[in-house]
């Protein structure tokens, strides 16, 4: 028991739950160490690969046999590199599962796994072999070595030959092995990823758990891991970008360290990264490109980000501890009364009857369709809070249920594994397990039937609350792993991500006609097929504040785009200030939504005073005025995984100052915002990527890659629009229209415009527009030369 287990335990004695907690952490020891393989401490044999004994060439590449494993290496078409060691394959895996097809729920994914480059084969080298393709060089040394090369030859990764530790008696590569893959990135490159990291977005050096995990109680930005953890690295550099995936759900650790320039003197001490997991297969993607074909790279593997509604992307607001359906209703006119825009109202666990899921208190929250209804008459829908703890009594249909179609886990034993969650002793259903997810998704009617429009999947990591140690299932527990078999350790990292898809396919089946509404605490590579995340418990506070920009930067580059934080923060009460600033950055990302613990204060934007509701009252009216450009965003996220919310290096990966930068972002291509991060800030410094940026406020031009200081008063944060730019708007009647952004003389610009179906399947109508000087002026059309059917609006001086 360390310091914080101490702490933790004797927060919880003395209450019910803290004694349910305590003897199921106890539980949890006991079974794992009955049911847990030894640690197998001098039972193991270290083993590398050993010489190259022989090769075959097959499709996109082939395997080299080692004196101690073999290396499969395949280029799949458009570039993908799979490397897999020991026989590992690229599929099953839980994360490559393909792209879902625009359209009906119906048409199920196709794609995932590329067809391997015919083109692509082994061929001999001076050191080993290689293969060639059209957007990557692979070499493998004679010992094991892997070099990612770009076609031109410079180096962008090389995978040390790895080693395992195999328990004594098993057969070498059958899989129990623990493994560390060591490798070498260019001495400039910097690290973004690896999941939600509050410490982020760039990744300092230091070491990285793979174990997705609640902090407890609310994180900083020290406290690592979170929620979302994946293996899922994206390495910028001068020699060019790469995504290494390490296609793995076991429990690791990712150990960056920093390169360091020789200055000239030709002693480049080269970045260093190592990969060191529990068990499961050693195999890996590289995704080689621009950051933007990277992404859709990535996501062509592991499938496009799921759209949410268009409602979804205006402003949320929810709380912990709504006490009833009268408080909800005194909220939701609160925003009326004084004209605030609302699109939905979140229902935490206090809604349900005694926190089992899938009920409503009788009391407190007598008529939920009721309520559903009164609200979409002025237009806010309701969102369902739901955790995968189902609580262990007879009785409750979710209990019964599970339990006749053994949806539950178990132990190595056969009992059902008991854990304890908000409604106390609990059963956690196997998401791993097809026809469990199949039942869990049907489940879904009850909240459709209660008028919920959309589901916030909670606790998924999952947590089973602990006195002591490790806050989840034993890992010893068993699932079925999709036929496999296996236990928690292998399990845990996915669990979300099945609780994801089987809320999704329910929601599918459910109501085919609407996309649906889901985020989720808790995911792994793959989980933005299914929909998006949001902070967790982020303490409030300024530094609370960065780190949920970092946590949305770093996860649209793992794939997931649509995210948010809790604005204001997860605990406590923030300033005023801190409140505004924090709801002023909010605004522009995604997922925006007020948020906040049950012993926290409040967070309607009228409960700071007069002039924190003027403030917030432009900054609503300002993601208004920007949805169709996020809807725009939304569709471009999902047809090309570029996230919505980018970092500032996006289209200039070789800025180097660019690569450094936390505090600052773009917003698809034709904004950069620079939200104020500090107290007492009236202006900010932001170093602007290439090109001409527009102060959206002033109109004042700024050139590119010098570092400008803007003007940032309480009223406001800095907005700039790229030059050329030309973006969606709501006009004041409401109807889209075309803000536009004056080129630099002789140059041109442009935009897309996305525009379609705000809640079902039907294919959007995709617009291409260009901006150009003509005559002294500017003029905008639509690609093929037609004038846009929009009313535009002319911004930005001439320069
Ligand atoms: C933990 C979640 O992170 C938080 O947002 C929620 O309010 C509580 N669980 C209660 O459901």
């Amino acid at each position: 028991m360390d310091a914080r287990d101490l702490l933790r335990s004797v927060r919880m004695a003395g209450s019910a739950q803290g004694r349910r907690s305590a003897r199921s952490a106890w539980r949890r020891q006991r079974i794992d160490a009955r049911d847990l393989p030894p640690e197998a401490r001098g039972g193991e044999r270290a083993r590398v690969p050993g010489t190259a004994l022989e090769v075959e060439p097959l499709p996109g590449g082939g395997t080299v046999r080692f004196a101690r494993s073999v290396l499969r290496v395949r280029v799949g078409v458009g570039g993908a590199v799979f490397c897999g060691w020991d026989g590992a394959e690229p599929e099953p895996s839980y994360a490559v599962a393909g792209t879902q097809k625009w359209g009906s729920p119906r048409e199920r994914p196709s794609g995932g796994c590329p067809e391997a480059d015919p083109r692509a084969v082994l061929e001999p080298d001076p050191d080993g072999w290689r293969v060639v393709s059209e957007r990557v060089t692979v070499r493998v040394s004679r010992h094991g070595a892997v070099e990612i090369r770009t076609p031109g030859g410079r180096l962008l990764r090389r995978e040390l030959p790895p080693r395992w530790w195999d328990p004594v008696g098993a057969e070498e590569g059958q899989g129990a092995a623990r493994w560390v893959q060591r490798s070498e990135t260019p001495a400039d490159a910097r690290v973004y990823g690896l999941g939600g990291r509050a410490a982020g977005p760039r990744l300092a050096a230091g070491t990285y758990r793979l174990w997705n995990t609640d902090p407890g109680g609310s994180f900083e930005p020290g406290d690592d891991p979170l929620y979302i953890t994946m293996p899922v690295q994206l390495v910028v550099a001068d020699e060019g970008c790469h995504l290494v995936f390490h296609d793995n759900t076991w429990d690791g650790r990712v150990t960056l360290r920093d390169g360091e320039e020789g200055a000239g003197s030709g002693h480049d001490r080269r970045g260093g990264c190592e990969v060191r997991m529990d068990g499961g297969p050693l195999r890996y993607w590289v995704i080689t490109g621009t950051p933007s074909r990277v992404m859709a790279g990535w996501t062509a593997l592991t499938g496009r980000p799921a759209v949410p509604p268009r409602w979804a992307l205006g402003p949320h607001h929810s709380r912990w501890g709504f006490g009833s359906a009268q408080e909800v209703r005194r909220v939701v006119a609160g925003y009326r009364e004084r004209g605030l825009p609302l699109s939905a109202v979140h229902l935490d666990i206090d809604h349900f009857d005694g926190h089992r899921i899938f009920t409503a208190d009788p009391v407190r929250f007598p008529d939920l369709p009721g309520l559903a209804r009164e609200l979409a008459g002025q237009g806010v829908r309701l969102v369902s809070i739901v955790d995968p703890a189902v609580k262990a009594e007879p009785g409750l249909a979710a209990y019964d249920g599970g339990r006749a179609v053994d949806a539950f886990v178990r132990d190595a034993r056969g009992q059902e594994v008991r854990g304890v969650v908000w409604p106390g002793d609990a059963v956690f259903p196997d998401f791993t397990d097809p026809e469990v997810r199949r039942w869990w998704g049907g489940l879904y009617a009850e909240r459709l039937a209660q008028g919920f429009a959309g589901v916030w999947h909670d606790m998924n990591e999952p947590v089973s609350f602990a006195a002591f140690g490790d806050a989840t299932l034993p890992r010893s527990a068993r699932h079925a792993l999709d036929g496999r078999g296996g236990d928690h350790r292998e399990a845990h990292n996915v669990y979300a991500l099945g609780m994801a898809r089987a809320g999704y396919e329910g929601l599918c089946e459910l109501r085919p006609e609407q996309r649906p509404f889901l985020f989720s605490r808790s995911g792994w590579a793959g989980m933005q097929r299914y929909g998006g995340s949001w902070s967790g418990d982020v303490a409030t506070g300024w530094a609370g504040l960065r780190a949920s920009l970092a946590l949305v930067l770093g996860l649209g580059l793992c794939g997931v785009p649509y995210s948010g934080p809790d604005v204001g923060g997860f605990t406590g009460s923030p300033s005023p200030e801190l409140y505004l600033r924090w709801f002023q950055l909010g605004a522009y990302l995604p997922f925006f939504r007020t948020h906040s613990a049950i012993d926290a204060g409040r967070r309607e934007p009228w409960e700071f005073g007069e002039q924190v509701l003027e403030h917030a009252r432009a900054a609503l009216a300002e993601r208004a005025r920007l949805l169709p450009y996020l809807v725009t965003l939304a569709h471009v996220a999902h047809r090309t995984g570029a996230p919505y919310v980018r970092p500032l290096w996006w289209n200039s990966p070789g800025d180097r100052a660019l690569r450094e930068c936390g505090d600052a972002f773009l917003l698809g291509d034709s904004l950069l915002v620079a939200p104020v991060l500090e107290p007492g800030a009236t202006s900010r410094a932001v170093r602007l990527p290439r090109g001409l940026w527009y102060d959206t406020a002033t109109g004042e031009p700024h050139r590119g890659r010098t570092q400008v200081l803007l003007d940032a008063p309480l009223g406001r944060i800095p907005v700039l629009a790229r030059a050329g730019a030309v973006l969606p708007v709501a006009g004041d009647d409401g109807t889209t229209e075309l803000e536009v952004w004056a080129p630099r003389q002789g140059r041109t610009g442009g935009g897309v415009v996305f525009t379609g179906d705000p809640e079902g399947w039907a294919k959007p109508r995709m617009e291409r527009f260009v901006s150009r000087w003509e005559d002294g002026a500017v003029v905008v059309e639509r690609d093929g030369g037609a004038a846009p059917a929009y009313t535009v609006r002319m911004r930005g001086a001439a320069s």
